[in-house]
């Protein structure tokens, strides 16, 4: 598919692909609403012009399997209120979570955690759920005790 080297990713995925997923709150890569994975890497797709695109896109619709875990241990901590932000704190956490063994390893995990998605922002719930969600996910898949 081709589309105008300017035109960002965001609405590339959202008005091409219907793949909306990926909200657009700030516009300005300010909030992370808009997280996908490029090559692996969260990534702001309201501030990414398609041209600089390298390597694969993965949108949460993609990730839906693999983040199972995470939406479930979301739920269960009661991590969203709107909802808005979750897509994109989701996609963050996927890709947290692919170097669970690595993060798990770090002496403060919940800072660690706290600091990699301070780019996702919440305006619903803090982000003490949010933080703890994500923790437990990576411990339970590195095989470590799961925090309290
Ligand atoms: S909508 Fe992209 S960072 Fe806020
Ligand atoms: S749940 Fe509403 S902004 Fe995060």
């Amino acid at each position: 598919m081709l589309a105008p080297a300017s035109r960002t990713l965001a609405s590339v995925l959202r008005d091409d692909l219907d793949l909306t997923a990926a909200k657009v709150a700030c516009g300005r890569g300010e909030c992370g609403a808009c997280t996908v994975l490029v090559d692996g890497r969260p990534t702001m797709s309201c501030v990414t012009a398609v041209a600089l695109v390298r390597g694969p896109v993965e949108t949460l619709e993609a990730l839906a399997e693999e983040v199972t875990d995470l939406r479930e241990e979301f739920a269960d901590a009661g991590a969203f209120q709107c909802g808005f932000c979750t897509p994109g704190q989701l996609v963050h956490a996927a890709a947290l979570a692919r170097r669970a063994d690595e993060l798990v390893a770090e002496d403060d995990l919940p800072g660690v955690v706290r600091d990699r998605l301070s780019g996702n922002i919440c305006r619903c719930t803090g982000y003490q759920a949010i933080t703890g969600a994500v923790c437990a996910v990576l411990a339970r898949r590195a095989g470590a005790e799961v925090p309290s």
